[in-house]
């Protein structure tokens, strides 16, 4: 009898699934649900290969431990979904342009800086789309002290967006004029593609960074785009972010969500909501633990 290939693969039973997410919450706040067990299993299964592993149960053992954080990255790298395209959710660059933009235009004329936190920017096409719409509208940002931070948990994502070169399936949502003026056509693995023109490229800083660690960038930003990253994580590890974004920002600073996501009592955590899934600063003191119960309490008029 010929024995169904997927029957002699590892399989990942649901005690070993909790197991997994246990590991993987603590260490980037994923969530793996017992619905998404053949999900995780195929995604996994090639790591079993790549360590030369035969059971989930023996992979579970080393990434549990300290001498299993190298395979932990990567078990994060392969549990990530990475979808992104160019110009998603294109009424937040226009926000950018129509009303962040001008009101830092007089600070840029100064001397001063102009900067864009891009969290979760998976391939680069994100920040990107930043660069190219803002450009567009102003090219005398190019001579202004204008950058964009652009970070991911994923080594991967980071290694591609570095290379800042899309096969030509990535880039149908690049308007051709923006096509012309900001990328180069080129080959990748003997494809068509197009890479990003140097001017963009040196306007954008890829990071190697988990949202669940400490941030060490000291600068504050005018916007943070944070968006489709906190859908895949619960609760309260999405309630402990807005108060660090909120602290990032410069005053008056944006904070960018994805379509599916919102900042929860966004006034307890110094946000008013001001366009669609979109955050403007609103407080200049930073929120720490030690003032976010008397700011909840003001604004739910108990103090
Ligand atoms: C669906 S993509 C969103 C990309 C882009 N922001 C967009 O909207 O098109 C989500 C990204 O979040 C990243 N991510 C997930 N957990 C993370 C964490 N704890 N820290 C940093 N990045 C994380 C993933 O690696 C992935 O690249």
């Amino acid at each position: 009898m010929i024995v169904p290939e997927q029957d002699s693969e590892p399989q990942l039973s649901l005690a070993t699934l909790d197991a997994l997410h246990q590991v993987s919450y603590r260490e980037a706040g994923l969530i793996l649900l017992p619905e998404k067990v053949r999900m995780v299993q195929s995604r996994l299964r090639y790591r079993l290969k790549e360590t030369g592993i035969d059971t989930f149960e023996s992979y579970l053992a080393l990434v549990r431990t300290d001498a299993g954080a190298r395979e932990r990255r990567m078990m994060i790298s392969a549990l990530t979904t990475n979808v992104s395209h160019f110009f998603r959710e294109p009424h937040h660059f226009d926000i950018l342009a129509d009303e962040v933009l001008p009101k830092v235009k007089a600070r840029l004329k100064a001397g001063g800086r102009f900067r864009i936190w891009s969290a979760g920017c998976s391939n680069g096409q994100e920040a990107f789309s930043i660069v190219m719409h803002l450009l567009d509208k102003d090219p005398s940002l190019l001579d202004a002290d204008f950058r964009i931070l652009a970070t991911d948990i994923d080594p991967k994502v980071i290694a591609f967006a570095r290379s800042a070169t899309y096969p030509d399936r990535m880039t149908d949502n690049v308007p051709e004029t923006l096509r012309k003026r900001f990328m180069q056509p080129t080959q990748l693995k003997g494809q068509p593609a197009h890479k990003m023109a140097d001017a963009c490229r040196n306007l954008v800083r890829f990071k190697e960074l988990n949202l669940m660690n400490t941030w060490p960038m000291r600068q504050t930003f005018d916007a943070v785009f944070c968006r489709n990253v906190v859908i895949y994580f619960d609760a309260p590890t999405q309630d402990a972010l807005w108060p660090r974004f909120h602290n990032v920002l410069a005053p008056d600073g944006r904070l960018f969500l994805g379509h599916s996501e919102r900042v929860s009592a966004p006034e307890t955590v110094g946000f008013s909501v001001t366009g669609p899934t979109t955050y403007t600063k609103t407080r200049s003191q930073p929120i720490n633990s030690l003032n976010l119960k008397a700011i909840q309490g003001e604004t739910h008029g108990t103090s």
